[in-house]
């Protein structure tokens, strides 16, 4: 299908855009009533998740309510893992919940790799087809996983956590078992990605989450050699790596096989640019805090950041997923400010 709006793949791939194209990590969700109505109608989270209608519904209403520039399939990075032998519950008010966990040889029995996707994960498949056409070529849209590292964290710990400590004791105590789970989720993903390019993304992401909580040293041989196998191995579409909290990492990261490289917040784009010239797109990376000033101050806010691009490599967004409790008009005036900004640069 023609894509009436393809600015963010033109922006991705370093191609001429007339102005910089916007959308939000976790664009779809709680912010929106309309997002809340649909939900509550449902069992949970993983109703909605699992229902290709209904994830198709709420992938398409940022696009139709807020604008943006690309839409995201609505579903989670533990789809994978619960793909693999793992069975998450969504706790309401916590978060995430694995009744098992992987800690020895023994629990790799809860991590297939020899299954066929389209039978344990043909939900998301189907859901992208649905979103295309309800898009109908309006918007592109994007697929996604988590990074095997943040995955790992997830079939380790069996919850979240701030310091993921089972999983980063493992990495010491017995790094043959962690290579062998990142290799087995890494072969998953790739075969994911792949489908979910075949049922119709146009783009995809890849959210490491977690990355900030090891060292760059333990991030290149953990996490960064896995993700270079996922980069290379999906080079159809245009792919953007997000490894939240490590900046050391980012000159390292540019280099892999990859077209964007999300920023979070804390990244300063102006430096990461001069480091890594124009060779790779960047996304983000506006605070999300920024979004509980006024609407004078939200657009002040992004239109300094604008002000400092010295390319049009850039996909604007947050440098992290838009909190819950964000009013939708703020993210609508972050939207509008960007999309009347004015390039000034070839
Ligand atoms: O971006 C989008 O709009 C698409 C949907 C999306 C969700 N999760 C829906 C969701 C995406 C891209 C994700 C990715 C995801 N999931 C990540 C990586 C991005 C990041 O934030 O760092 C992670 C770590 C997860 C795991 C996860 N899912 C957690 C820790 C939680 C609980 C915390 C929370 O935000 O509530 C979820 C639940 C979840 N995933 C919700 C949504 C909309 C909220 C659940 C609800 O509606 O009840």
């Amino acid at each position: 299908m023609e894509l009436k709006n393809d600015l963010i793949l033109r922006a991705a791939r370093g191609e001429s855009i007339e102005r910089y194209p916007v959308w939000l990590m976790r664009q779809a969700g709680r912010i929106l009533p309309e997002y809340r109505a649909v939900r509550a109608k449902l069992s949970g989270f993983k109703e909605l998740v699992e229902t290709p209608q209904f994830s198709a519904e709420v992938t398409v209403q940022p696009v139709d309510l807020l604008g943006v520039d690309a839409a995201i399939i609505f579903s989670d990075i533990l789809v994978v893992p619960e793909a693999m032998g793992l069975e998450y519950q969504m706790l309401e008010a916590k978060g995430p919940w694995f009744e098992k966990t992987i800690r020895s040889e023994e629990g790799l029995r809860f991590a297939e790799t020899n299954f066929d996707i389209e039978d344990r994960l043909g939900y998301v498949l189907e859901a992208i087809k649905l979103a295309n056409k309800e898009l109908d070529g309006r918007v592109p849209l994007i697929g996604f996983a988590g990074a095997p590292w943040t995955i790992f964290c997830y079939m380790v710990e069996g919850h979240g956590s701030k310091t993921f400590s089972e999983s980063r004791k493992l990495l010491y105590t017995n790094p043959t078992l962690a290579h062998e789970l990142l290799s087995r989720i890494t072969d998953v993903t790739i075969q994911y990605m792949k489908a979910q390019v075949k049922a119709g993304a146009h783009m995809l992401q890849l959210f490491d989450s977690w990355a900030g909580i090891l060292g760059t040293e333990q991030y290149a041989e953990f996490g960064l050699k896995y993700v270079d196998k996922i980069a290379n191995a999906l080079t159809e579409v245009p792919l953007t790596i997000f490894s939240k909290g490590a900046i050391l990492s980012i000159p390292a990261i540019a280099k892999l096989n990859c077209a964007t490289v999300g920023l979070d917040w804390n990244m300063d784009s102006v430096a990461i640019r001069k480091e890594i010239g124009d060779s790779r797109t960047l996304q983000g990376n506006l605070d999300p805090c920024a979004l509980y000033s006024s609407h004078k101050e939200v657009e002040n806010l992004t239109r300094k950041m604008l002000d400092s691009f010295t390319s049009k490599r850039h996909i604007v967004n947050l440098g992290h997923g838009v909190y819950p409790d964000i009013d939708p008009e703020k993210v609508k005036t972050f939207i509008k400010t960007v999309k009347n900004y004015e390039l000034h640069h070839e």
